[in-house]
């Protein structure tokens, strides 16, 4: 299998643009041990990828160069590397491979076997490569904020921004999992979808009262999961309780200022920084709710894997309603 040659979709040097990415054959990887071999049938396009591309997180990330992109795929385990038992060749299986460590824009990736669980066949392949990173991220965010998805929890107002999104879509759906009441920024030509996706009230985020963040039937936030960038804290206290919270996914520097003051300050209004964090159980969860049809990938735009750079370009463009899929 290590001589046989894969397609890949790879950059050699810094550089945001889908002009900066190169089809390549490269042979395919060997599993080492706690790992497995996929042949990849689907992988969600992220924006941290072209951050990435563009130097974000430089010098550290990618390690060298040239770098495949793609973290969150689905597809077949077609070879076992040592010491593997959770799984068999043949198994249909989701995975997260890291953003940073990347390798699924290819027919074959390699994916840790702890960050690799089952697909259910009830869902598909697509449908299970959007979740990964943005779907972590959202049920991430809500469990920071005190949301308990069981409706266990006390009644809470939330507040997605940008709930058109990626990250902001699964977080309306898995925020009314809870005791919530929702409220939802996004722009007009996406209202009717971010209701479909259960909020119960719209914000459009281009409206003074949207930029504002005034919830129309007047509720003060008790968590607000922030998707969208460019918030100042004077506009999140306005709008937040007593005792709110923001998680914030992109903090500017002075979000993280205002983090490290309220911390110092003990102040019962937040706002707290969120990196998402891979962890198998989580996947094992939102996967779960897949099957349990709790929760949906809305997928945007699909690209065949010779095309990836047009679902790169679209990622770029930042209007994406739901997940960037491309197949292999
Ligand atoms: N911290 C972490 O661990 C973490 C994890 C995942 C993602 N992120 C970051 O979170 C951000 C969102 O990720 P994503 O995957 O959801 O992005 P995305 O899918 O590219 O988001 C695009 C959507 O956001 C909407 N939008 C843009 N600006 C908006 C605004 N000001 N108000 C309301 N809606 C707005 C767009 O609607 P229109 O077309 O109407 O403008 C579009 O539907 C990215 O910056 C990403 O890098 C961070």
């Amino acid at each position: 299998m290590a001589s046989k040659l894969m397609h890949v979709v790879q950059y050699s040097s810094y550089g945001k643009g889908a002009a900066n990415l190169q089809h390549a054959e490269i042979p395919i990887p060997t599993p080492k041990k706690g790992e497995v071999l996929v042949k990849v049938e689907a992988v969600g396009i992220n924006p941290i990828d072209y951050k990435i591309q563009g130097g974000f997180l430089r010098p550290f990330v990618p390690k060298k160069f040239p770098h495949v992109p793609g973290s969150d795929i689905a597809g077949e385990v077609v070879e076992l590397g040592y010491g593997v038992t959770k799984f068999k060749k043949g198994d249909k299986i989701v995975a997260m491979l890291g953003s940073a460590t990347g390798g699924g824009l290819a027919e074959y990736a390699v994916a840790k076997e702890e960050m690799t669980v089952i697909k259910p066949y009830e869902v598909s392949a697509v449908e299970c490569a959007g979740l990964g990173t943005p779907a972590l991220t959202a049920y991430q965010c809500l469990i920071t904020a005190g949301v308990r998805l069981d409706k266990t929890g006390p009644p809470m107002n939330v507040l997605v921004t940008a709930a058109s999104g990626g990250v902001g879509h699964y977080a309306v759906q898995l925020a009314k999992l809870g005791n919530t009441f929702v409220t939802a920024t996004c722009g007009a030509r996406n209202a009717a979808f971010v209701r479909s996706l259960g909020a119960d009230e719209i914000l459009d985020y281009k409206t003074p009262e949207g930029q504002a963040l005034i919830s129309p039937s007047g509720r003060k936030y008790d968590a607000v999961i922030h998707c969208s960038t460019g918030m100042s804290w004077s506009t999140f206290n306005n709008v937040l309780s007593l005792r709110g919270k923001v998680v914030d996914i992109t903090p500017s520097p002075s979000a993280l200022a205002t983090f490290a003051m309220k911390k110092l300050s003990c102040s019962k209004k937040q706002l707290i920084p969120l990196l998402v964090s891979s962890k198998a159980e989580d996947l094992q969860f939102l996967v779960k709710l897949m099957k349990e049809k709790k929760l949906r990938t809305v997928v945007d735009s699909r690209y065949h894997l010779s095309k990836a750079e047009d679902a790169w370009a679209k990622c770029i463009e930042g209007h994406a309603v739901g997940k960037i899929i491309v197949v292999a």
